[in-house]
């Protein structure tokens, strides 16, 4: 199998991702978006500060690694590049609160248990396995916000840019609380690539020494299933 036909089925995974997970499919409602700010406020820092640095630590690649900490800084530190200098996490609150989450509410949020499986699933592919595995652990869950995935509006501009629009109608929000949506309609697309230009870059040759590179393939299919279940599970508390 070629870097190709890996990338291109990663593609296809999270095409079909795009195009049948219900955060994507149907609208959003109060209750589902503030299991998602307190959810995603969580998964946010667990990923950043603990699950993409062990991939950033396996990377043996000194430029892909500066870049897998320079993605996790914009996460968990601050993002001068597209945040105003604060970490997503932290725009994330500001969307809570817009919403009428108080900020003591998403602070004291605890992680459902699927989202403790997410994690568990994640650390196992991203601490263990070979970092090409890995680096596509890290992007495949953001890649969904790149333009090119999934039908219409989201396939022309991305998730976060239909995700925007519909919370502003939803929740009647100005521009600045939606700072989130914005802010990944453009850093998801840097941070994203970072994997798929690994893989580009580094498949074929690692491939006929260390792993079976059919395995990327699988990877985001896997993963989705884990998201699945996450969404889900967001998608019972209306
Ligand atoms: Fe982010």
């Amino acid at each position: 199998m070629s870097a190709n036909t890996a990338l291109q089925g990663m593609d296809e995974a999270v095409d079909a991702y795009c195009k049948r997970n219900r955060f994507q499919q149907e609208d959003i409602t109060l209750g589902r978006a503030r299991v998602f700010v307190k959810q995603h406020r969580l998964n946010t820092r667990q990923r950043n500060s603990v699950l993409k640095l062990k991939v950033a630590t396996n990377c043996p690649d000194w430029d892909t690694r500066m870049k897998i900490l320079h993605a996790c800084s914009q996460e968990v530190i601050g993002d001068f590049e597209y945040g105003q200098g604060k970490p997503h996490w932290k725009i994330m609150e500001e969307l809570g609160m817009a919403i009428g989450l108080p900020r003591e509410e998403i602070v004291a949020a605890k992680p459902l248990p699927t989202t403790e499986v997410a994690w568990a699933a994640w650390e196992g592919l991203m601490a263990s396995r070979h970092w090409l595995e890995g680096i596509v652990a890290n992007a495949c869950a953001e890649r969904a916000n790149v333009p090119g995935y999934g039908r219409g509006d989201a396939r022309e501009h991305g998730n976060s840019w239909v995700q925007r629009r519909r919370w502003k109608k939803a929740f009647d929000l100005n521009d600045d609380q939606l700072e989130f949506w914005s802010v990944h309609e453009l850093a998801d697309i840097d941070h994203s690539n970072l994997a798929w230009q690994a893989v580009a870059e580094h498949a074929e040759r690692l491939t006929r020494h260390t792993f079976d590179l059919a395995s990327l393939r699988a990877r985001p299919t896997h993963l989705e299933k884990l998201d699945q279940l996450t969404v889900e599970l967001l998608l019972g508390a209306r």
